[in-house]
């Protein structure tokens, strides 16, 4: 648990040792989580495990039927969990729904910075300053906002997890969409640079870095038939990524398994990040640097 303030000071004993895990099956019992674009996606997964290890889930997202379909999933299954309706891009509805979460619990103990996009995908040659904004509202401004309303709530309550899920994009070049992949840099600095002030407040704060992950935004399966030999090429770990594996690690960074971790970026690709630049050639059955039938 993460122990509230109200709970009194801590002894410097208690300061100084890995908090205790009382149920290795319930690493976020009692706690407040809040999950933007936990509806659907990488977001979805996030909030249904949160909720399965005990914590109670306020989520965020924009689309209505989805949001109360998983609210309703997750209390079905037994958990806790409370949809909001909004567009995180906008900082009146991130500020609305501040208000109500922290109207309902004194403070938040898990945070996560999940929505972005990278449609629509403007080439850089044919972007302009309203394509830009657009790359900016989506992947970067609402993780100064929200981060910003849950964040003092957070160190009054004694502490928390803050957990930006980026991009591998920000951590590598990409040359698809600089604007875009810039934007997810940020937020990875971002992650670094607040973990350093923040530590001393208790507060820990970490980035996911997804890759060939199967959701609604990118179709992998899809657009990979026919050419499934091929993902011992595309990933080293050989297969597509789904949300349930970003979620595990989430709850990982979100948990007290990572209580001595903060400021770190881990990319969540199935190891494209590592294995860069080289690629597993099913026909010549050697990794090779210059793939040919490109
Ligand atoms: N899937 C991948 O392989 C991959 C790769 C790199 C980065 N990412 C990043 O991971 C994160 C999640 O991606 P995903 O693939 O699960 O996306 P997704 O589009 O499948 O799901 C996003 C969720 O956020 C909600 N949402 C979108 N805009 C919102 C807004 N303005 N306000 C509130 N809710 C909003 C959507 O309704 C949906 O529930 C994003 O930041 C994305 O850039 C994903």
């Amino acid at each position: 648990m993460v122990r509230s303030r109200e709970d009194g000071e801590m002894t410097s004993e208690e300061a100084s040792s890995p908090p205790p895990i009382d149920n290795w099956n319930r690493l976020l019992d009692g706690r407040v989580a809040v999950v933007t674009g936990g509806a659907g996606g990488i977001g979805g997964a996030v909030s249904s495990l949160f909720a399965q290890h005990g914590a109670h889930v306020e989520f965020i997202d924009v689309d209505a039927d989805a949001a109360h379909a998983k609210e309703a999933e997750i209390v079905a299954a037994g958990g806790s969990a409370r949809a909001h309706i909004a567009d995180v891009r906008d900082a009146a509805e991130v500020a609305r729904v501040a208000a109500d979460v922290l109207g309902a619990h004194p403070y938040v103990s898990v945070l996560v910075n999940n929505v972005g996009d990278y449609r629509p995908l403007v080439r850089f040659r044919e972007s302009t300053p309203e394509s830009w904004k657009e790359m900016y509202d989506i992947n970067l401004f609402h993780i100064f906002a929200v981060t910003h309303a849950f964040l003092n709530p957070m160190i009054a309550g004694g502490g928390g997890s803050i957990v930006n899920i980026h991009s591998v994009e920000g951590m590598r070049g990409y040359p698809g969409e600089p604007v875009y992949g810039s934007m997810k840099a940020a937020a990875a600095a971002f992650t670094t640079d607040l973990a350093a002030g923040m530590g001393r407040h208790g507060i820990r704060v970490n980035g996911i870095g997804p890759d060939l992950t199967q959701t609604a935004q990118v179709d992998y399966i899809g657009t990979s038939v026919g050419s499934e030999h091929l993902w011992e090429a595309w990933a080293p770990v050989g297969r597509v990524g789904w949300p349930e594996d970003q979620a595990r690690v989430a709850l990982f960074l979100a948990s007290d398994l990572s209580s001595f971790v903060t400021g770190h970026n881990v990319p969540v690709d199935g190891g494209t990040k590592a294995g860069g630049g080289w690629f597993w050639s099913p026909t010549a059955n050697r990794f090779v640097n210059r793939p040919t039938g490109l």
